[in-house]
């Protein structure tokens, strides 16, 4: 398996929860690197573009409202298999489907407060990596 990039977001409600530091241990102890990291409060253009993909969802409105709710931590993980990896890290969308010991299961209380966002693909995670790093700002170690 190839060294990927993807990218992830602690949302709101960790960042208010103070946890940034307990959720990137996790990326650390499991073989990925954080290769770019910036904090940002997200406008609603900028959490709506980012979740494009869910525009007509019945959740889009929601989810841009708790995406603005406060500010994130953006980064970019590097790794073996690192966007497969991450998703296994974070565990499922609902925390209350969440696997023990995953990031959604100890840290978020709910499907629409979930504490962390990971790419999904490799499309994905090139198009949400360019939507928030320059290329100058990504600093690979691989
Ligand atoms: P999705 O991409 O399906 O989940 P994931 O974050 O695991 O890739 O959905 C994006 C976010 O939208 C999800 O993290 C939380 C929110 N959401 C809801 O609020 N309700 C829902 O029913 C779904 C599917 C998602
Ligand atoms: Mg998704």
């Amino acid at each position: 398996m190839a060294v990927q990039r993807t990218l992830s977001i602690v949302k709101p409600d960790a960042v208010g929860k103070n946890v940034i530091g307990r959720i990137y241990s996790r990326f650390e102890d499991n073989g990925l690197r954080v290769v770019a990291a910036k904090m940002l409060h997200l406008s609603e253009d900028v959490a709506g573009g980012f979740y494009a993909e869910h525009r007509e969802r019945p959740f889009f409105a929601d989810l841009v409202g708790f995406m603005t709710s406060g500010p994130v931590m953006v980064q970019v993980l590097e790794g073996e298999d690192a966007i497969a990896k991450n998703r296994e890290l974070m565990g499922a969308t609902n925390p209350k489907e969440a696997d023990a010991g995953t990031i959604r299961a100890d840290f978020a209380e709910s499907i629409d407060a979930n504490a962390v966002h990971g790419s999904d693909s490799e499309s994905s995670a090139a198009r949400e990596i360019a939507y928030f790093f320059a290329s100058s700002e990504v600093f690979s170690r691989a």
